[in-house]
Parts: structure tokens; sequence; C-alpha cells
């Protein structure tokens, strides 16, 4: 960190993530002031050197920069607005939420209470892998600001910097999240299969899920390439929709030959059935993206 800037910083909201993030910050010595609507969860904190502060607005105001981590975008507002004037105190929302409420949140905090920078920040990992250092932070706001903080936000581990429109950091937290959803959809699903015909679940995912995983890098690229340039059909490649329908009815019959439910993986099934009635059955699976997008 270079000595023109500060190692102080405002944490506000300590529930699982915020704790996480400024537990990180007080170890890597920064002076480390923290807020909570409940005091007692900031108790440990306070032990291990940071400084609590008794109101928010006390706090946003004891640091330049101050991260807020509560659970929606009108609590950040509340915090602000009773706050007031914050010019000279630059703010990084770590709430959830959608790219337009994201952007109207961050239009109001610059505008209304005249935050002197704004980033809106997705965390792409759980408060564990934050609070070893390893978690993946995907930031969005104008990239003047983000380069005057990026060498004071490293405690958050890898802090990457997307574009000036801050609803690109929840368009891209969203798009990942789908893939988790996807994975562990699938992954619960091999589970109950696997423990319930008296298999090692650990084992299973030691063995096999984890060298499967490793093999997607190539296929995930090629797809993605596939749906840029609107070149669904790759017949070399070889992994069409109709005979992911037939894998997908395998995985229904073994699921139920085991007294398994597979619901959770009925939309998947319902939209590939979908692509092979509408004539999409030699298209690779990048056809699907068809389905999903209004047509063009
Ligand atoms: N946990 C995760 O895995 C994860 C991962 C990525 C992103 N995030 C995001 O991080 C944000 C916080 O998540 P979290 O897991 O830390 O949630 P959490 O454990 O439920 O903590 C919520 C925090 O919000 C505060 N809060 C709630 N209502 C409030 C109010 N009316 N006024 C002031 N403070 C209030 C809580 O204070 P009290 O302690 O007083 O209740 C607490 O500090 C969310 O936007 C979430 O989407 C979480």
């Amino acid at each position: 960190m270079s000595t023109s800037e500060p190692k102080s910083i405002s944490i506000l909201g300590l529930g699982q993530m915020g704790h996480a993030i400024a537990s990180n910050f007080v170890s890597r010595g920064f002076k480390t002031f923290v807020w909570n609507r409940t005091p007692s969860k900031g108790a440990d904190l306070v032990e291990q050197g940071a400084i609590q502060s008794s109101s928010s607005t006390e706090c946003i105001r004891s640091s330049p920069l101050s991260i807020l981590c509560v659970n929606t975008d009108d609590i950040v507002l509340d915090i602000l607005a009773a706050a007031g004037d914050i010019s000279g105190h630059t703010i990084v929302n770590i709430v959830n939420g959608s790219p337009q409420q994201v952007r109207k949140t961050a239009e109001k905090s610059i505008s209304h209470y005249m935050a002197d920078g704004y980033l809106h920040g997705s965390v792409m990992a759980s408060p564990g892998l934050v609070r070893s250092g390893g978690a993946m932070t995907i930031f969005a706001g104008s990239s003047e600001t983000f380069k005057k903080w990026e060498l004071t936000l490293q405690p958050l581990g890898i802090t990457l910097w997307l574009l000036d429109d801050v609803g690109a950091a929840p368009l891209y937290d969203c798009s990942l999240l789908s893939i988790l959803s996807g994975i562990f959809s699938g992954f619960m699903q091999a589970l109950a299969m696997i423990g319930a015909a008296g298999h090692s679940e650990t084992e299973f995912a030691r063995g096999f899920v984890v060298p499967l995983l490793g093999q997607m890098e190539e296929w995930l690229i090629r797809t993605a390439e596939e749906v840029q340039n609107k070149e669904y059909v790759a017949e070399k490649n070889g992994s069409p929709i109709e005979v992911q329908l037939d894998s997908t009815k395998h995985i229904f019959e073994t699921a139920k030959e085991l007294g398994v439910s597979s619901r959770l993986l009925q939309g998947f099934l319902d939209i590939v059935k979908e692509g092979v009635e509408r004539g999409q059955g030699r298209e690779e699976i990048s056809g699907l993206v068809r389905l999903l997008r209004a047509p063009e």
C-alpha cells in the first residue's frame, strides 16, 4: 500500500458477510471502524482491534472508505440519509440486487447524499472464503474510483473491475450464480442417487465429480462461442440436444428405480424436450439459449 493511501476503513453491517470482511481488514492491520445495528456482533472484532462506532453516521465519517454490508438497499439508503452529506467519503455497497435496483441506489447515493465515489461490489464467495482472503469480488462503478481504492480493497481477495455501469456487477453476479445453481442442482441429484444406491458420496465427489469438472474448460468456451456466433450445429463435437434428451431421460429412470425425486432437473428436461419438438434436435446444447431469449 502506498503511503498516500489511508489505512483506515469502515465496515457497516456485521452479519455473516460483513463480519468476515471486517475480520479480514482487522487482521491485515487496518484501522477498522465497525458498526452494526446489534452492537454485540462486533464484540470479538473489538477484541481483535476494531473500533466500534456508536452510530452508522459516526462509522461512515471515521474513514474515507466505507463498505456497506446489510440486507437490502433500502437499509443502505436509510444509513446514508441519516449520515447526511457524505462528500469526501466513498461508498462500497456489496448488497446483492438486480442491475436496475443497483443503478438506482448508486444514483441516489451520489446525487442526494453526495458520496465522493461509489462502487458496487458483488462478492462471489462464502463468508468463510472471504475470511481466509481467497474470495473474488467483482466491482463496477467509476474506473477512477476503483483505481483509487484498489489497493485498499486488497484484503477482500481477488478484486476485478468490470465497467463504469454499476449494473454490470449484479449482471455478472447473477449470471455466475446461475451457473452455481445448475451445478448444485445436478450435484444434489447425483448425491441423492449415489447415496440411495449405497455408495460413498465423498468418494464419488473426489474420484469422479472433480475430474469431470476439470474437463469442462474447453467445452464451456466452445459453447459460449457457438452462442455468440449463432452457430448452433457443430457435428464434430456431437453432444446435440436430442442426445441430451436421451441422457436426461436416463437420469429420471435411474432416479425412479432408486426412489429418488428428479424434480430439480424437471426444468432442464422440459426445455430439452421443447428443443427437440421444435426441430432443434441436431443443434448443440448451445441451441437451448434460443429457447430462453425473446425471438430476434
Ligand atoms: N452470506 C453470503 O454467503 C453472501 C455472499 C455474497 C453476498 N452476500 C451479500 O451480503 C449482504 C449481507 O449478507 P449477510 O449474509 O451478511 O446477511 P446477514 O448475516 O443476514 O446480515 C445482515 C446484516 O444486515 C443488518 N440489518 C438488517 N436489517 C437492518 C436494519 N433495518 N438496519 C440496519 N442493519 C440491518 C443486520 O444487522 P443485525 O445484526 O442487527 O441484524 C446484519 O448486520 C447481502 O446483500 C448478501 O446478498 C452474502
